[in-house]
């Protein structure tokens, strides 16, 4: 396997037209354009909404990208792309912009797994973290826990039944009309806010395993808006925002601590958009701290999709020569990843 030195990854298998380009673990540029304004008013990502503005925003996103890292499309070793799992059309506009660009010049393209994206995210610089170590990731589609032992994969170990977790935030803020995306709202929220007032459930720590569940929890949420009714649910959301925020980070440091129990690992990290999460960031510190881990935090737009992360990714998988990865097609589920 060759080490690309050089890459220009496109990310866009959601809301955000993402461009990057690293060398090695250092990361020159890492554009992201949100497209969050967009869906704000229907609270949720549209999907057809995504795919036509990364249409509009790619080759801007690119541009810049390239630019603010002093690099033209001639100087790359490779580029890479996120081929799955994602929303459809939106992965397709990233994945034909870049077979299109790397065909002008006959560059390798290396297709990268969205969760391994974020497990990649960890080799970056600042501080690359380097395996083997306990992965939470936690975003809008996926929450699992994922055993890394090397740079080209991951175990998993356990993951959500239903829900993500990110979900589980976007539509608990969506039931209290703190708008989108629901994560940053609900942390924002119940800053004022006190976990104690309400009690909602936390699913799955009595059960033995790392599957975890956060469907039951948005249902008592609704439960709960629906006793109050809008005017006492208005005045006690930041109460609502941290008691509910509580439940989910109380489940997610319930099965990493049950996941640490039951391996031998050195280091935690986390990764995903909830990884962005204060409340979550600082009780997986007190987790490890109290077991004597290390602990791999790493910056907060490394943990929201990015490019950066793909291209981390990239440098441990074989780039696909020209014209080999023309026939490429986008993916929408997750894929079996495999320890590497
Ligand atoms: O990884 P990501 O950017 O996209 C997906 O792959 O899904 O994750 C997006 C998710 C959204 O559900 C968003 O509400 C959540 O991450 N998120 C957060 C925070 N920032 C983003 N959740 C909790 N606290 C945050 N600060
Ligand atoms: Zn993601």
């Amino acid at each position: 396997m060759t080490d690309p030195r050089l890459i220009l990854a496109i990310e866009t298998s959601c809301d955000d037209t993402c461009a990057a380009l690293v060398e090695g673990p250092r990361v020159l540029s890492n554009v992201i354009s949100s497209q969050a304004s967009f869906h704000e008013e229907f609270g949720g990502v549209v999907p057809e909404v995504a795919s036509r503005h990364h249409l509009e925003l790619i080759n801007a996103v690119v541009a810049s990208a390239l630019e603010r890292g002093g690099a033209g499309l001639v100087d790359l070793d490779a580029l890479a792309v996120t081929q799955g799992p994602g929303l459809i059309g939106a992965l397709l506009v990233g994945l034909s912009t870049a077979k299109a660009l790397a065909s002008a010049n006959r560059t390798p393209l290396i297709p990268v797994d969205h969760l391994q994206g974020h497990v990649a995210a960890n080799f970056l610089e600042p501080d690359p973290l380097e395996p083997s170590f306990l992965c939470l990731i936690a975003s809008g589609g996926h929450t699992l826990l994922a055993g890394v032992t090397g740079t080209a994969g991951y175990e998993p170990l356990g993951q959500t039944l239903d829900d993500a977790a990110g979900e589980a935030f976007d539509k608990g803020a969506r039931l209290l009309g703190l708008g989108y995306p629901g994560g940053p709202a609900i942390q924002r929220a119940a800053e004022s806010g006190d976990p104690d007032a309400f009690e909602f459930p936390v699913a799955m720590t009595r059960e033995p395993g790392l599957e975890m569940s956060f469907s039951g929890l948005k249902t008592a949420l609704v439960y709960r808006v629906r006793e109050l009714g809008p005017e006492a649910t208005a005045a006690a959301a930041p109460d609502l925002a941290a008691s509910y925020q509580r439940a989910i980070v109380d489940q997610l440091v319930a099965k990493l601590g049950r996941a640490l129990d039951a391996g031998e690992w050195r280091a935690v990290a986390l990764g995903g958009g909830v990884a962005a999460n204060a409340e979550l960031r600082r009780r997986t510190g007190e987790l490890c701290e109290q077991r004597g881990l290390a602990l791999k935090l790493v910056p907060i737009e490394l943990c929201t999709d990015n490019a950066a992360m793909i291209a981390s990714a990239a440098r441990y998988a074989d780039p696909i020569p020209y014209p080999d990865y023309l026939e490429f097609d986008a993916f929408a589920s997750a894929s079996a990843a495999t320890a590497g």
